[in-house]
């Protein structure tokens, strides 16, 4: 229910306010249109204050935006948060094919206040109930000159942030646009420490760096011999980018409800301070996004706050979303997994089995299977009989089907993987119902070597083979160049792709982890078979022996970027963290923070991705056997962007609470304040510290288990190693 609440200013109003602002004197750089506009307010030359800006404060005035149309009548706005500028004067607008840019020119039609405040409910999630809280507005903008194209803003005001969109409306003469360019300005305040990775078209599986804005060089990491498919085409970010000022104020750029139009990328010009959308494109096309009348763009968002934690805490990217179309998605339920995967990464086994494909494009077993094929039904009953033994509900198989002989590194791979033939050594149905039996899901797995036609095409039979056997979730893959030629990962023809998998698969009851995905922006809010992502450098990374795996202060910067993204399956869990078949390699973490992932890392699947062997008699493994996957409710404790952070998460229908925290390469005390449990319960608490000596290179497995008990008013002192971490599982008494 929307309505129009008395608090809000009339535009009257919110033009006073502009111009006697609280405690922030108007800043030097802020429009002189507006000036002129304010001025006038004091003189009151009404005419003019009839149009032209208005501003929206969040329900509790943490922040204010204002927007206008400048001299030129190109649209702008800026934000303020408890007075201060954030974002300074930014401009709007956008260039198309065809057509002359609505940039300059435009005049103020109209505009609509109005506030919504209601709480929803996440089917599985990092917490139950999400609070969407916020004041909008919708203002209505012509070109002067005809023919009189309309834009229509839309601005958002939350305590945690803002967001705005365009809407295009139905014009008379036109019934498509071709955008060649969306002109969004984001201009910063001062020269923020950033947390950053290039804005690839391609992929997002790039090392953070930690530069000040002045210093974002994204053309310097062309370099990636390591990764199938990147293309760097200028100085941009992707996001989520996280930045700090010098005055501790958090910011994050994202965007929400990315839906058939091309992914943003943020184009830094290091000089003025000032990002830019830039949409990701493709050869085939001579513009970024081609869209009938009418529609609106994905939302453009800026997550604020003072403590680093509530950009972790904040839901503002899911509340930017449409509502669950799904229903009931009880079919599908979180869970842990394990899966022949890691024995891949490790040169142990293989996917492919040796098949040979005919003049006719058939895979044939021609006996020349060389023995190393890992998706065996003999070693799948035993991650199955393993999971079963260990409160562990999935089993991921990957290599089942053929294909896998031309899967990479192939020019031409349309129409080679197919999506429901297993190899011969494998027993699809008995596996399936084998797994019944012992209370465990397999785990579906479709590699479409980034030929999303060829997957298009068997979409519909694939799905169905999963309902039939009763498997609920698939882990796709995009693994490459995509194909066609010209197309990128994150442009609007394969954001299509991914929804078109998305909503395919929702009508079989099956859910979707994707790899080498186009971003996460809160669609699980509308599709709950969302369920997790890749999109990042993953646990994988440490196996490949490239740029000496994920350094420590990946992950303590992922909590606050890409995951602010949404759920990522990073596939933690390694005990064998010197990867014994893997000489010269390991993992930068100690073990103690392998099992802080579990909480620190919100997914609805989580893997433990080691070798079942390697979990044989390690105590450490309970902690793996207990955790939760699903969220009453979660707390960030307290953490820094790229050193620490620490998350209490309380489990649905139990009530236990866990805690994990990890820091980068320095090590660090911490105390946990356990306040956040509730009044009166006592919780039979098992504590993984990492060890006197233990260090994530020298000594990564020394691990410290201790029992206790702990209640609310438990405040207790802990030592994270380098590279170290801490897990505690409550137990309710
Ligand atoms: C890359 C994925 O990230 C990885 O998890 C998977 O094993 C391979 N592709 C094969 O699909
Ligand atoms: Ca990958």
């Amino acid at each position: 229910m929307t309505q129009k609440p008395e608090h809000f200013q009339t535009k009257k109003n919110a033009l006073k306010r502009i111009a006697v602002p609280k405690c922030s004197p108007m800043n030097q750089s802020f429009l002189t249109g507006v000036f002129t506009l304010l001025l006038c307010a004091l003189s009151g030359c009404q005419n003019a204050l009839e149009a032209d800006a208005l501003t929206l404060n969040s329900p509790e005035q943490t922040h204010r935006i204002d927007i206008y149309l400048d001299e030129a009548g190109r649209p702008g706005y800026r934000v303020l948060r408890k007075g201060n500028p954030v974002i300074d004067s930014s401009g709007l607008g956008f260039e198309f094919k065809n057509q002359p840019a609505l940039l300059n020119g435009m005049r103020w039609v109209e505009s609509e206040l109005f506030s919504e405040d209601e709480t929803w409910e996440m089917p599985w999630g990092e917490q139950r109930e999400v609070r969407n809280h916020y004041n909008g507005a919708r203002i209505v903008l012509e070109e002067q000159e005809p023919p009189g194209r309309r834009l229509i803003l839309n601005f958002r005001a939350y305590e945690d942030g803002i967001a705005f969109r365009y809407e295009f409306p139905e014009q008379e003469g036109t019934d498509s646009l071709l955008i060649t360019a969306e002109k969004s300005e984001f201009k910063l305040t001062g020269d923020h420490m950033s947390w950053w990775i290039p804005g690839d078209w391609d992929i997002y599986e790039h090392l953070y760096n930690t530069t000040r804005v002045s210093e974002i060089n994204a053309l310097s990491k062309q370099d990636h011999p390591n990764l199938a498919s990147t293309y760097i085409p200028e100085n941009a970010v992707n996001t989520p980018v996280t930045m700090r000022s010098d005055e501790g104020v958090h910011l994050s750029f994202h965007e929400a409800d990315l839906t058939d139009y091309a992914g943003m990328t943020l184009k830094v010009d290091p000089d003025k301070l000032m990002l830019s959308s830039a949409l990701v494109g493709s050869d085939r096309m001579d513009y970024k996004v081609g869209r009938a009348l009418p529609f609106h763009t994905p939302w453009r968002t800026i997550q604020i706050a003072d403590r680093a934690g509530d950009l972790i805490e904040s839901r503002l990217i899911e509340n930017l979303n449409e509502p669950n179309k799904l229903g009931d998605v009880s079919w599908f339920t979180p869970m842990k997994y394990v899966g022949i995967w890691w024995e891949m990464h490790l040169g142990i086994a293989t996917w492919d089995y040796g098949m040979t494909m005919d003049e006719s494009g058939r895979w044939v077993d021609t006996g020349k299977a060389h023995g190393k094929h890992g998706a065996t039904t003999e070693n799948t009953r035993r991650y199955i009989d393993f999971a079963a033994a260990n409160n562990i509900k999935g089993v991921l198989v990957e290599g089942w089907n053929t294909g896998w002989e031309r899967w990479i590194g192939f020019e031409d791979r349309e129409g080679v993987f197919d999506f429901v033939t297993p190899y011969p050594d494998y027993d699809i149905e008995a596996l399936a119902a084998y797994g019944r039996e012992k209370g465990v899901e397999i785990i579906m797995h479709h590699e479409t070597s980034a030929t999303p036609r060829t997957y298009e095409q068997q979409l519909d039979t694939a799905f169905a083979l999963m309902n039939d056997l009763g498997m609920h979730s698939v882990k796709t893959g995009y693994v490459g160049k995509i194909i066609p030629k010209g197309e990128y990962h994150h442009g609007q023809w394969m954001v299509n792709h991914y929804r078109n998998v998305l909503e395919t698969a929702s009508k079989y009851q099956v859910a979707i982890n994707a790899h080498e995905p186009i971003k996460a922006t809160g669609l699980r809010r509308t599709y709950p078979n969302a369920i997790s992502r890749e999109g990042l450098r993953g646990q994988e990374f440490n196996a490949w022996s490239v740029e000496g795996g994920n350094p420590p202060e990946h992950l303590p910067i992922v909590a606050f970027t890409r995951m602010l993204a949404g759920p990522i399956d990073f596939t933690p869990g390694i005990f064998d963290i010197g990867l014994k078949q893997k000489p010269g390699n390991q993992i930068n973490t100690t073990l103690a923070q392998q099992l802080a992932l579990y909480v620190v890392i919100y997914s609805p699947i989580q893997m433990a991705c080691d070798l079942p062997e390697n979990y044989e008699g390690q105590p450490a493994f309970e902690f793996i056997r207990e955790v939760g996957v699903d969220w009453e409710q979660s707390k960030v404790l307290s953490g820094e962007v790229g050193d620490f952070v620490a998350i209490a998460r309380e489990e649905r229908e139990t009530g236990n609470w866990f805690v994990g925290a990890i820091t980068d390469e320095g090590s660090r005390d911490l105390e946990i304040d356990f306040s956040f449990l509730p009044e009166g319960v006592r919780f039979q608490a098992t504590v993984y510290q990492d060890g006197p000596q233990a260090h994530y290179m020298e000594n990564p497995t020394d691990i410290d288990i201790e029992k206790s008990t702990i209640d609310r008013n438990s405040k207790i002192n802990y030592h994270l190693a380098a590279g170290g971490g801490l897990a505690i599982s409550l137990i309710r008494e």
